[in-house]
């Protein structure tokens, strides 16, 4: 496939993963609210990451390593994909925090609940700001 073809898709990934981002970002914010709410948000959030951002971080990372090209010597270069490597990794990671709070809220567990919300927001520390530098070095490097 034309690497043109493949840099296209890879920032429509990249877009779409902000746009998906932007949404869990206040669907989190319900949390606080109160205990349904809760339980609402962590099926919700499995449902949008199953749906929506597992395939758009999918498509990121297959695109990103089809245009990896090794000969590239800049530390920038390398620090844009390692920056990316982080986002998508941790984003993997956090589906098992998602999946468990889902089943824990099915179960009417308030304490895993809260537990795995806590792992979720720990990774997502390190993944989010990971990714949004990634944009940055990204860009630069145009
Ligand atoms: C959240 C994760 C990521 C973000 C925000 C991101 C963002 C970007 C941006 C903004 C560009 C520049 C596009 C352009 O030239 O117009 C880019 C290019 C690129 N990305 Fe990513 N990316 C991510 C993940 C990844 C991953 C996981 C890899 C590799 C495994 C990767 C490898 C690349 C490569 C090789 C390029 C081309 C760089 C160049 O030739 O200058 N990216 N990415």
């Amino acid at each position: 496939m034309d690497m043109a073809v493949i840099l296209k898709l890879h920032i429509f990934a990249i877009a779409f993963w902000l746009g998906v981002l932007g949404v869990e970002f206040i669907i989190e914010q319900g949390r606080a609210l109160n205990e349904a709410h809760r339980y609402a948000v962590a099926q919700q959030h499995f449902k949008i990451d199953m749906f929506f951002e597992m395939p758009a971080f999918i498509l990121a990372l297959v695109t990103g390593l089809l245009l990896i090209d090794p000969s590239q010597s800049s530390p920038l270069y390398w620090t844009k994909i390692g920056l990316g490597l982080i986002a998508v990794t941790g984003n993997i990671i956090c589906l098992v925090p998602i999946t468990l709070r889902k089943f824990a809220a099915d179960k009417d567990s308030r304490k895993d609940v809260l537990r795995h919300s806590r792992t979720v927001d720990r990774i997502s520390a390190v993944a989010v700001p990971a990714g949004l530098l990634a944009l940055v070095v990204g860009a630069v490097l145009r």
